[in-house]
């Protein structure tokens, strides 16, 4: 297993480019699954979990060809037939996002066999809502040795109200609705900008979709949708950790190919703390120098502050001057990163879902071990302020949805380098 060397200290400076959304990815690959035709997607990150829904893909008779570097991060997706409509487990078990081809499975083959999402680092992240607003759409779905499967002759257009705002879960639906017979309403929807990604490029593939990015979302269904072409969106949360890390580090950071319209909650927050940021059309300015102060922040849905976005400020908090409280109200467990940065010499205190950190403690090196994706960011941005030589373990966590995150930060002056597992021990 790779580790990451990191010695903290040193400001960061220059330009740092923004890749692709994963989030945005992710939906748009299982988009493809709705069209015989071919789908292309540009601005692809070059990601491991786009590696596994590649993977996912093929395994149910999909071509995909992934082109990156001077094919510009492209992808080529088809699925004239799909002989094998199952999400496998070993597939699923690494990456819950895979129940994202449950809705279009079903509407373009009538049925779907999806293993079922075991729990997960950060709490037990249920797909019921997704079932539930399937079986309102006419879907018969039962349960078979771990996988659910899906049947219907057609899904049919229904008025569903999804009880709690979940992100995966309406972009699932949206795929599913823009096939179905008749109309489809959505409220209570997720309002992300990757919601809105997905719906632009079903657009494009001539699905009839109305509100998207607003709390409801109104479908007409179509018999056949075609081929695209479509750009995915930037990647706010990796351009909202590189935000962190130029703040964090006293840096002179231009982040680029980003879209600072997403970033709203997140540039308010660093502002507070008296970080000094300008925002042009598709970059921004971080900069800081002297002492920040500390600001509390609570996890929202968008526009509010990103779940995401979590374990990065609570890396900053450390070196914030005073008392900052970070109250996390979308997942349950999503504090992992909280022992490793205690082990650095920070001081957070936790209690239920509110996260307590007493700012301005230095922090030191240490072994440390990556739990999950954003966790492992907020390890990253710690040890880049660490006096000494931080070692992190498992970056196969980091790897899932940041893009050659050591060669970026590198490129601004960061010392940091990969190193693989002598042992090659898993
Ligand atoms: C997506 C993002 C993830 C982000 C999260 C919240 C992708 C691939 N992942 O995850 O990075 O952290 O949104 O912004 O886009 N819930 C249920 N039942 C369901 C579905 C969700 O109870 O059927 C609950 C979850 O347990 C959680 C909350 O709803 O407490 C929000 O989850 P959801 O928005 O679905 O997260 P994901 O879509 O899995």
């Amino acid at each position: 297993m790779d580790k990451f060397v990191v010695r903290g200290g040193n400001p960061l400076l220059g330009t740092i480019k923004v890749s692709g959304a994963k989030n945005s990815a992710l939906p748009c690959m299982a988009a493809a699954i709705l069209t015989e035709e071919e789908v292309i997607l540009e601005n692809i990150p070059q990601v491991r979990d786009i590696e596994t829904e590649r993977r996912l893909l093929e395994s149910m008779g999909a071509e995909v060809q992934l082109g990156y570097g001077r094919a510009q991060h492209r992808t080529h997706i088809q699925c004239a037939v799909l002989s094998d409509p199952v999400a496998k487990y070993e597939i699923v078990k690494t990456m819950r996002a895979s129940s994202l081809v449950l809705g279009p499975l079903i509407a373009r083959t009538g049925m779907a066999r999806v293993a079922m999402p075991g729990g997960c680092a950060i709490g037990g992240r249920p797909i019921d809502l997704h079932l539930k607003a399937l079986e309102a759409m006419g879907a018969v779905i039962t349960q078979d040795h771990g996988y659910l499967e899906a049947k219907t002759d057609r899904l049919r257009g229904a008025h569903i109200v999804f009880d709690k705002i979940t992100v995966t879960g309406t972009e699932d639906i949206l795929m599913a609705a823009v096939l179905a017979e008749g109309e489809t309403v959505l409220e209570n929807c997720a309002r992300e900008p990757e919601v809105t990604d997905l719906a632009a490029l079903l657009i494009a593939m001539g699905a009839q979709i109305t509100g998207a990015g607003t709390s409801t979302i109104k479908v007409r269904g179509v018999s056949k949708l075609h081929g695209a072409r479509h750009k995915i969106n930037p990647d706010r949360i990796e351009a909202g950790t590189f935000l962190i890390a130029g703040a964090i580090t006293g840096g002179d950071l231009n982040i680029d190919s980003c879209d600072p319209t997403h970033l709203g909650a997140l540039i308010a927050k660093l502002e507070q703390c008296g970080v000094r940021i300008d925002v042009a059309k598709d970059h921004i300015r971080v900069r800081s120098g002297g002492e920040l102060k500390a600001a509390d922040i609570s996890t929202e849905e968008y526009p509010g502050f990103p779940t995401d976005m979590q374990a990065q400020y609570m890396a900053l908090a450390t070196q914030t001057a005073g008392t900052t409280t970070v109250t996390e109200n979308i997942f349950e467990n999503r504090f992992m990163h909280v022992q490793e940065l205690n082990r650095m010499g920070a001081n957070i205190s936790v209690q239920g879902r509110t996260a307590t950190i007493r700012g301005g403690t230095p922090l030191q090196s240490a072994a440390v071990m990556c739990s999950d994706l954003r966790a492992s960011a907020s390890l990253v941005l710690a040890a880049l302020v660490a006096e000494g030589e931080t070692i992190l373990d498992r970056v196969y966590h980091v790897d899932r949805g940041y893009e050659r995150l050591e060669e970026k930060l590198r490129g601004v002056g960061a010392q940091i380098r990969r190193m693989g597992d002598v042992f090659g021990k898993k």
